[in-house]
């Protein structure tokens, strides 16, 4: 298991470390995915206190943010998005990315937020609650989203009037969209 791991927002110094652990992670198009990490950064949709890194003894061995993304047609017009999420091969199957998201839905829940949406492994996510978001009524950001890939997870802030299609705001423009 991940022994040893402190899960914290990330910080100025980290982000060379975060380069590399995002960029081993995401092995097929890892300068794709590092420049998409700045661009959130530089946007108005970052969050500084809802991007996280674990680390252990050897650094910072992953990473997760959450940011903006609108939403139309909703009560609300934006709500929180998971990407990317990162973790270095050598910690990967262990549980940090585990750890990792709950640390994050918790922080948003927190924060009184209502609600996470990713795209993400359909394999992966619903073990953290996270259901398809077309059966709760949202409409995706983009066609080619297969639609078991596009979930959201509900907190207790949730209310169904929250429903509409989420869209990307333009960093994401990038990732081919
Ligand atoms: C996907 C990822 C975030 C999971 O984090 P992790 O710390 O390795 O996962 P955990 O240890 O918390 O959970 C392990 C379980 O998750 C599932 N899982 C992990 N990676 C998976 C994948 N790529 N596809 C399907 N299921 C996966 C498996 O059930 C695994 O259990 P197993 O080891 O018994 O097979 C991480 O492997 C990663 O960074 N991958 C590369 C980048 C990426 O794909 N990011 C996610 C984009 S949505």
């Amino acid at each position: 298991m991940a022994e040893g791991v402190v899960i914290r927002p990330e910080r100025d110094a980290d982000h060379p470390a975060i380069a590399e652990v995002v960029r081993a992670a995401f092995v097929e198009h890892p300068e794709e995915v590092a420049a998409f990490v700045e661009r959130i950064r530089a946007s108005e949709q970052f969050i500084p206190e809802l991007a996280l890194v674990a680390e252990d003894a050897s650094g910072v061995i992953a990473h997760v943010m959450l940011s903006w993304v609108g939403v139309e047609g909703g009560s609300r017009n934006k709500i929180l998005g998971l990407t990317p999420m990162s973790v270095r091969p050598d910690r990967q199957r262990i549980g940090v990315g585990t750890r990792l998201i709950r640390d994050a839905l918790g922080r948003a829940e927190a924060a009184g937020e209502p609600a996470v949406m990713v795209e993400g492994i359909p394999g992966y996510y619903p073990r953290f609650g996270f259901e398809r978001a077309s059966a709760l009524g949202f409409g995706s950001p983009h066609p080619k989203i297969p639609d078991e890939a596009f979930m959201v997870k509900r907190l207790p802030g949730y209310t169904p009037e929250l429903a509409g299609r989420i869209v990307y705001p333009p960093t994401f423009d990038a990732l081919g969209y």
